[in-house]
Parts: structure tokens; C-alpha cells; sequence
């Protein structure tokens, strides 16, 4: 399998870091609900960011694909993940209790339901209608170093990542609409 394939591999551990925050959540773990939370949020951002400046312009560079997808559908995706992550961050880190009481418990994991459903479809997308086209695209050497700049690029991100990210980036440019 290239390199560029095994980058999927990411979403396996976005999965569990959103896991790992919903098991602490579940404990009542306020503090390490917060962590988690925070782990799984640099990473979402890191490896979508990462993903629109490297993957996506190599993917429009190409024309369109045959197998759906396209480089306005997982632009769109990024963004609605990135405002549902965000809405998240705000009502774990801004919920003024000092424990978490069951009735939150079970509200703070229900509100992540789209969120993960969002995240499994999109996992399938990128899986379907992103790597393997660049993969054949590009073939293998040119493919498995975008692999490696992609891959770098993402941890930068994450561990550069102070919070959400601005208006700008999850909203896109005003001028737009
Ligand atoms: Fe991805
Ligand atoms: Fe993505």
C-alpha cells in the first residue's frame, strides 16, 4: 500500500481521540474530558488543514474524477467538521460546573452524534474519491512524497494548535458569499 493510502490511517486515530474524550466524559472526568477534547480537536484541525493545502490543489490540478467527490465537496466537509468542532469546544471548555453531573454527561456525548456521523462519511469519501486518485494520479514516488509533506505539515499544525481555528478558515472568506 503507498504512502499516501496509509495516511487514512489518521482517521483511525481521530476516531479514537474523539473516543478517548466521550470515555472521560462518561467517568464524569471533567478535566480529562477537556483534554481529550482538546487532543482530538488539534488533531481534526491539523489533518483537514493539512489536507486543503496540499491534497485538495493536487486533486483540482487534475480535473474532475469519475468517482465522485471533487475538491468542493471535502472543502465543504472540512468546514461543516471544523464549525461543529467548534461548537463543541465551546460547550465543553465553557461550561461553568466543577463536575460533570449525568444528565450532561449524556447530553455532551449526544451533541457530538452529527460530528461523527459527519466524520464516518467523510472517512469513506477521502477513502473513495481522494487518495487512490492522487495515488494514480501521481504515481508512486511523486505520491508517496506528497505523503511525507502531508504527513509533516499535519503534525506542525497540531502541535502548533492553540484553539480553534479563526472565522476566516472554518467560514471561509467573507468575500465569498
Ligand atoms: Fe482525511
Ligand atoms: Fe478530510
Amino acid at each position: 500500500m503507498g504512502r499516501l493510502l496509509r495516511l487514512l490511517d489518521g482517521h483511525e486515530e481521530l476516531r479514537a481521540a474523539l473516543r478517548a474524550h466521550q470515555e472521560a466524559v462518561a467517568a464524569g472526568d471533567l478535566e480529562a474530558a477537556r483534554t481529550a477534547w482538546d487532543r482530538f480537536h488539534a488533531r481534526l484541525d491539523a489533518h483537514s488543514r493539512a489536507e486543503d493545502e496540499l491534497l485538495l490543489p493536487r486533486l483540482a490540478a487534475g480535473g474532475p474524477t469519475s468517482v465522485g467527490g471533487g475538491v468542493e465537496l471535502f472543502d465543504r466537509e472540512h468546514r461543516k467538521l471544523r464549525r461543529l468542532a467548534a461548537a463543541a469546544h465551546r460547550r465543553i471548555h465553557d461550561a461553568a460546573v466543577g463536575e460533570l453531573p449525568p444528565g450532561l454527561r449524556v447530553d455532551w456525548i449526544e451533541a457530538l452524534h452529527v460530528l461523527k456521523e459527519l466524520l464516518a462519511h467523510h472517512d469513506e469519501r477521502e477513502r473513495a474519491a481522494l487518495h487512490p486518485v492522487l495515488e494514480d494520479r501521481l504515481g508512486a514516488a511523486e505520491a508517496d512524497e506528497l505523503a511525507r509533506r502531508c504527513s509533516d505539515r499535519e503534525a506542525e499544525l497540531a502541535a502548533a494548535w492553540t484553539g480553534p481555528l479563526g472565522a476566516d478558515v472554518v467560514e471561509g472568506p467573507r468575500s465569498a458569499s
